[in-house]
This record gives structure tokens, sequence and C-alpha cells, in this order.
């Protein structure tokens, strides 16, 4: 007989400084150069700093973060920080939910546009934010240092959120 277990679930949440190690994880499958735990829990204290995580329920009980979220906020404007999926969650609408969450808390918060960095080789976040409706205002030379040497300019986009 086939075991039967309960399809497990995700929900979105709050992060604190206890999720610092798994954001820290998450983070290094993403980017070439991670962020260390450490540097995520000074983050997540900062008075201006949201954090908005995608969780995994299993049907054993536990749970176990799957995406983060991360912006900063000061006066009316908000910058994306960061925003990162486990590998093995991406390609299911995780990265589209945490970034509606996050500019729906910007947005109750009064804060008129969001802006962010993204490297314009990648494809999957690009895509993302323009389907949100961000739009290209500018780029920064050299912002993206390579592996092998070298650096890689960004593409700086803005959403007008109120
Ligand atoms: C960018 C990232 C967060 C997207 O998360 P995700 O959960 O896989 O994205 P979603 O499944 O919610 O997809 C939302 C949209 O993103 C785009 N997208 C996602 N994966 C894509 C891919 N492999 N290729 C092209 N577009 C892609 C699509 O427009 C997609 O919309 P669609 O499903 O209607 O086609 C994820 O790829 C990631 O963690 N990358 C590594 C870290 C990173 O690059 N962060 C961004 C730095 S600026």
């Amino acid at each position: 007989m086939i075991p039967f277990f309960p399809s497990s679930r995700v929900y979105l949440d709050t992060l604190g400084p206890a999720d610092a190690d798994a954001l820290a994880e998450i983070h290094g499958e993403g980017f070439p150069r991670p962020w260390l735990a450490g540097d995520f829990a000074s983050l997540i204290a900062g008075a201006n700093v949201g954090a908005v995580g995608m969780r995994r329920q299993s049907p054993f009980g536990f749970s176990r973060l799957v995406g983060f979220v991360l912006y900063r906020h000061a006066s009316d404007e908000a910058e994306i920080l960061s925003i990162a999926v486990r590998r093995s969650h991406r390609g299911r609408g995780h990265g589209r939910l945490l970034m509606d969450e996050a500019l729906r808390r910007l947005y109750r918060d009064r804060i008129k546009t969001c802006f962010l960095e993204v490297d314009p080789g990648n494809e999957a976040a690009v895509s993302l934010y323009r389907k949100i409706g961000f739009e290209q205002v500018g780029s920064r030379k050299d912002y993206y240092k390579r592996p092998g040497g070298g650096a890689g300019s960004a593409l700086i986009l803005r959403l007008e959120l109120q």
C-alpha cells in the first residue's frame, strides 16, 4: 500500500533575527558573493528594514524557509535589498508572491516609489520585475564583481506604488 501524506503547504511570514542562518544559506545558493548570517541578523534588526519569508510546512509538522525578500525604506522611498528562493523551489511562483507581499506592505506604509538593482544577465529576475511593472530608470557601471574578475553593470529599476 502507498502511504498517504497530506500535501505540504507554503505560507508567507515576517522574518526575524532567528532566521539569519537560513537566510544566509538561501542567499548562498543564489548569489556568487554570499552574505553571512551576521549580516542578515544586523540588517533585520534595522528599524527601516522589512523581511518577508516563504515557509514550507512539512506534513510532519516542522517548517522550513524556502525563500525571502528584504527591503529597506526611508521617507517615501524603498529599495529591494535582496530576494532569493531555494533552487529546489524556484519556478513555482514563490518569488512573485514574495515581491507582491513586500510591495503590499510598502504601499500600506505609504511608500511611493520602490527601486532595485539587477544584473541584466539575470533573466529570471529581470523578467519577474518587469512583469510586476518595474521600469528601467538608469544603470550603475561596474556594480557586480564577477567571480573570475572584472565587473558588470546593474540596471536600476523603479516602480511607482501610489
Ligand atoms: C529571481 C528568483 C527570486 C525568482 O524566484 P521564483 O520563485 O523562481 O520565481 P517565480 O516562480 O515566482 O516566477 C515569477 C516570474 O519570474 C520569471 N522567471 C522565473 N524564473 C524564470 C526563469 N528561469 N527564466 C525566465 N524567467 C523566469 C517569470 O517571468 C515568472 O513569471 P511566469 O511564471 O508567469 O513566467 C529566483 O530565480 C532566485 O532566487 N534567483 C537567485 C537569486 C536572484 O537572482 N535574485 C534576484 C537578484 S536581483
